[in-house]
């Protein structure tokens, strides 16, 4: 299969491209470092592709940013797909963004509405947080050796997991709204930074942080892990460490 991967070489993505590879399939990576750019369409070619695998994304804390930046991809990405005939459109979208109010999240949840509402056959995952999103929200909010972390409970899950739940998806038929899927159990945000710092040698204070308002609440009453129904990953988050450069 020629298989396109929007988003080819992000923490996910590259797991992705990885998978499609070694399983024999033929590559299409759109990223801007391919010369592609998703937002402007510029770069954008899907002859001969079968499936789209959707793992773009733009890091932001702001609404307006997240909601053009994945409405401008998915638009783009669709049109370009009923042109050339794609059969299969797969995106990854996360769990709790109906119930959590993030701004980021509102991306997503337009990001699903579009890909529901056009014409091209869709699966959509939804996915927890990944084991490498610790590593992601320490360099995010820090002062000097000081880290606050938020108070969260979440479930993490290795992003190699996702990549290879989502090829196997990508290799069948075009599903709707598939299953979530989560790690194999829940773990607190602050003892994963703790256990990252120690991991590597770093120094700081982690300083746990309750997040005020409507989303601050989601991430602790439970909202983003998932519920009954969901499929889990194998690696817990002290497996995934272990395999990680020390120092
Ligand atoms: N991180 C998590 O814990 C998590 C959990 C569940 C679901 N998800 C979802 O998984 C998806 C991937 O997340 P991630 O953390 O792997 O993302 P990431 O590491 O930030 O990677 C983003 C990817 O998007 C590409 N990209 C950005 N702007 C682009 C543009 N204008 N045109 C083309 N490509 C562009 C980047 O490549 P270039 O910079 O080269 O363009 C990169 O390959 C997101 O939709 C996210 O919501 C994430």
């Amino acid at each position: 299969m020629r298989i396109a991967v929007a988003g080819g070489t992000g923490t996910v993505g590259r797991h992705v491209a990885d998978a499609v590879t070694e399983r024999g399939h033929e590559l299409v990576l759109l990223t801007r470092s391919a010369g592609v750019d998703l937002v402007s369409g510029e770069g954008l070619d899907l002859t001969g592709v079968d499936v789209v695998v959707d793992v773009t994304s733009k890091m932001t804390q702001k609404a307006a940013e997240a909601q053009a930046f994945f409405g401008a991809v998915t638009r783009n990405l669709l049109a370009a797909e009923q042109v050339a005939g794609v059969r299969h459109h797969l995106v990854l979208s996360i769990v709790g963004i109906d119930t959590s109010p993030s701004a980021y999240y509102t991306g997503k949840l337009l990001q699903e509405k579009l890909v529901q509402a056009g014409e091209v056959p869709w699966t959509i995952l939804r996915a927890t947080q990944f084991h490498e999103f610790a590593t992601q929200i320490l360099g995010v909010i820090g002062v000097g050796p000081l880290h606050l972390i938020p108070v969260m409970r979440n479930e993490p899950v290795a992003a190699r997991e996702v990549a290879g739940h989502l090829l196997d998806l990508a290799l069948k038929p075009a599903a709707g709204r598939v299953p979530d899927l989560g790690g194999p159990q829940e773990e607190k945000m602050v003892d994963m930074v703790r256990a990252y710092l120690k991991h590597t040698g770093r120094t700081g204070f982690v300083l746990p942080v309750p997040v005020p308002g409507a989303s601050g609440k989601a991430m602790r009453n439970g909202t983003l892990v998932t519920g009954p129904g969901a499929v889990h990953g194998r690696q817990t988050y002290a497996q995934w460490l272990a395999e990680q450069p020390q120092g």
